[in-house]
């Protein structure tokens, strides 16, 4: 996200926000710097420009053994007609990515992260239920547990797979799928999930509650299964500084870094511990953290839904 328009993605990241969407430029809603986004005409069957909004928030890359050269992206769309998450492929080395389908759903009012489960199915966080106005508010201040899951099925069927959630925020799975993580940013806490075979829905695990810890999204390190959770220390400095960032504040919402190490045993849930604190000068309003590796060096990137920079922890233990 550091690299798209941080003017325009603060206005959907704000519906409430005075804003006139006529003004959006098409190069707004391209987060995606390196790849162009395109579409197959109906009329002319060549690959031209994605006709519809991209407002992009989270997203997940999926590849299996079948043809792992060939990715697929779910992206969380906020389109101006409502919630949607955009399916796109891309053939690794190519210089585009292909819209395959747009999932819009009632079941969507305000999405907030996508993890794909195959190339055609996914789970989606929805984190409140009033996506505008007053009520948007009251959820968000006084934590109702209003947020859910959204399974969208192999049959093309969107359904709700656990409900009752406060602020279902970053959602992510196990590295053999088995299990699905969301970080209930108002409770605090990261809840695991079993998919059920039938329908889709989630059965809870465990769960871990945290203090004065509020966990935004959460990455799941592949190679030993653990999670990286980041989050905030003060969620209202969080609030002010996203609401103030396009004309300057002084608010600096400190950071933290969370790894969770899941017992053998789930229902034991995780072992916690702390892998960094900041202060917020750093990366303000740090939601996202993430391992990366170079064979055996190790690092992880910080990014933020509102900051047009990453930022680089290296050495870690
Ligand atoms: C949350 O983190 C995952 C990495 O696990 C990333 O794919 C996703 O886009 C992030 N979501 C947001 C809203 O930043």
């Amino acid at each position: 996200m550091a690299c798209g328009n941080r003017d325009a993605r603060t206005r959907w990241l704000h519906p409430d926000m005075h804003y006139n969407p006529v003004s959006e430029q098409l190069d707004d809603h391209n987060n995606i710097r390196s790849l162009q986004v395109l579409e197959l005409s109906s009329t002319t069957d060549k690959l031209v420009p994605f006709s519809q909004d991209f407002r992009v928030h989270g997203f997940d890359i999926y590849w299996d053994n079948l043809d792992p050269a060939e990715l697929t992206l779910m992206f969380v769309n906020h389109q101006r007609s409502g919630g949607a998450i955009s399916i796109f492929k891309h053939r690794v080395g190519a210089g585009h990515i292909q819209h395959v389908k747009t999932v819009r759903s009632h079941l969507l009012p305000s999405p907030n992260d996508v993890v794909a489960t195959s190339r055609n199915t996914f789970y989606a966080t929805n984190d409140i239920k009033h996506a505008r106005g007053i009520m948007r508010k009251i959820e968000i201040y006084f934590g109702m547990p209003w947020g859910h899951v959204v399974y969208y099925g192999p049959e093309g069927v969107a359904s709700k797979a656990f409900s009752g959630i406060p602020y279902a925020n970053g959602i992510a799975k196990s590295p053999d799928g088995g299990l699905i993580y969301v970080a209930a940013s108002s409770e605090p806490s990261v809840i695991a999930f079993k998919p059920t075979h039938d329908d889709g829905s989630l059965q809870p695990v465990s769960k871990t509650l945290f203090r004065g810890f509020v966990p935004d999204n959460i990455s799941v390190d592949t190679l030993t299964g653990e999670l990286l959770v980041s989050g905030f220390l003060n969620a209202l400095e969080l609030l002010r500084y996203n609401r103030e960032v396009l004309y300057g504040t002084n608010a600096r919402p400190a950071g933290a870094v969370r790894r969770l190490l899941p017992f053998a045993d789930m229902r034991k849930g995780f072992a916690e511990e702390s892998v960094l604190i900041h202060d917020g000068t750093l990366l303000p309003a740090t939601t996202t953290a993430v391992i990366q590796r170079r064979n055996r060096v190790r690092r992880i990137v910080l990014g933020s839904v509102m900051a047009d920079h990453v930022a680089v922890c290296e050495g870690l233990q």
